[in-house]
């Protein structure tokens, strides 16, 4: 195991009802004047805007509200956020949904008190002041209630980015009531599934030895999500399946499990070009591309991948060719992911096989560039190598 530095201070209040301690945790963090960033309505109609608004006015915070942020948010609401705060003296943001509403809060947040473009913070520096941000959660997915990450796109360019990472950018608090979540469409809870759990597979792709307690938890997490997500698909209304997900979602993702190891990244970084591309949720980007990576990077070490499939699926040991069950652990995902009716290929994602080099060089002209990814390190040929894996699926 590696020595690091761990630092998660959010606040999570869990379980029905629990919006009704929102004004009083932004009193608590300092807020006087709230900005609720929404997204296209979805939680006008479960109640979750409502309850926040209600406890806002019951602790006297004045509010008012940024709305239509869109999946893959752009940096266009960034700007009109950063603006409406300044001319309302808004101090505390509170985003109301999933990811992308999140990361809008996140990015706004560091652009109010900053005097340059807030796109320095994904390009060039960490900022050292932010408004504070909390969170009331909609979605379980991509666990930004809980994480130091933002991601935008940028709208000159089509340029999706995550921030220079810092943990001034972990929210104050989450409010997380895994009731919102019953009203999730089936294909976004299937999409939240699938994040979670590359999240996971990102940090357990690892090189690092010694890291027993970590692989458990990835393992156990993994497992949670295998059984809960298909009942949370069958009965939307199941309230224990929910809140599995619900909390695996922000445990996958606040770094606990990639504590003490190098982690991979490569399939998100991937990802972020087929949802550039073609705007497609980024969980079912992640649904064709990672097991795409994975049997690219098998040969770099089968017993990992034997034992991912082993613990996580069950499958037997071929102790003579490691590799098979290697194999057959990928096949388990590849259909975990189908039976969830997520999309596994390129064509189901409105991708095409003629535009990979396009990719592969918008990818180029990113800061950073090539070669990424802490597993294997991925250089041009790779990616298009690991596209083409998924073009063919
Ligand atoms: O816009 P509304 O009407 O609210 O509908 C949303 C949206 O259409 C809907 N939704 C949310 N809660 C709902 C609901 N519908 C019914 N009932 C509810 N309870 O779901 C749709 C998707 O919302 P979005 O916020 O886009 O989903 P998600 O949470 O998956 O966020 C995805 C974004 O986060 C980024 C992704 O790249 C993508 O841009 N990520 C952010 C990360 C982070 N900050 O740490 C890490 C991730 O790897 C990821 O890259
Ligand atoms: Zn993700």
């Amino acid at each position: 195991m590696k020595n690091f530095t761990f630092y998660s201070p959010t606040l999570f209040a869990f379980g029905e009802g629990e919006a009704k301690q929102t004004g009083e945790l932004v009193r608590r963090f300092g807020g006087t004047k709230v900005l609720l960033v929404t997204g296209g309505g979805s939680v006008k109609r479960n109640g979750a805007f409502d309850a926040a608004a209600a406890s806002l006015d019951a602790a006297g915070l004045p509010w008012l509200e940024l709305s239509g942020i869109q999946p893959n948010p752009r940096s266009g609401k960034v700007y009109e956020g950063i603006e409406l705060c300044r001319r309302e003296g808004v101090d505390f943001l509170l985003p109301v949904g999933g990811g992308s509403v999140i990361d809008t809060a996140k990015a706004i947040a560091v652009g109010v008190p900053y005097e340059g473009d807030f796109w320095d913070f994904f390009s060039t520096r960490t900022p050292d002041v932010s408004l504070p941000v909390g969170v009331v959660l909609t979605i379980a997915a991509t666990g930004s209630e809980g994480s130091d990450s933002t991601v935008i796109t940028l709208e000159q360019g089509g340029l999706k980015w995550g921030n220079k990472k810092s943990d001034i950018y972990r929210p104050k608090f989450a409010v997380m009531d895994p009731r919102y979540t019953c009203t999730l469409p089936a294909y976004q809870t299937a999409c939240g599934a699938v994040d979670m759990m590359s999240h996971i597979l990102e940090r357990y792709f690892t090189d690092t030895t010694d890291v027993a307690l970590t692989d458990q938890l990835c393992e156990g997490l993994l497992r949670t999500i295998i059984a809960a997500a298909p009942r949370a698909l069958a009965h939307p209304d199941d309230y224990a399946a929910r809140a599995d997900l619900m909390w695996a979602g922000m445990l996958a993702h606040n770094d606990i499990c990639g504590t003490g190891r190098t982690q991979d990244w490569a399939s998100h970084q991937i990802e972020h070009e087929l949802s550039a591309f073609y705007d497609c949720a980024h969980g079912a980007g992640l649904a064709v591309i990672q097991p795409a990576w994975m049997r690219y990077v098998l040969p770099h070490d089968p017993a990992r991948f034997a034992q991912f499939a082993v613990r996580v699926f069950g499958c037997e040991m071929d102790f003579r060719s490691p590799e098979v069950t290697a194999r057959e652990g990928i096949q388990r995902l590849t259909a975990f992911f189908r039976s969830l009716g997520m999309p596994t290929s390129f064509q189901e994602i409105g991708a095409k096989a003629e535009d990979i080099p396009a990719m592969v060089a918008h990818r180029a002209e990113k800061p950073g560039g090539f070669p990424f990814g802490g597993f294997v390190p991925i250089q041009p040929s790779d990616m298009e190598a690991i596209l083409r894996i998924a073009a063919e699926a």
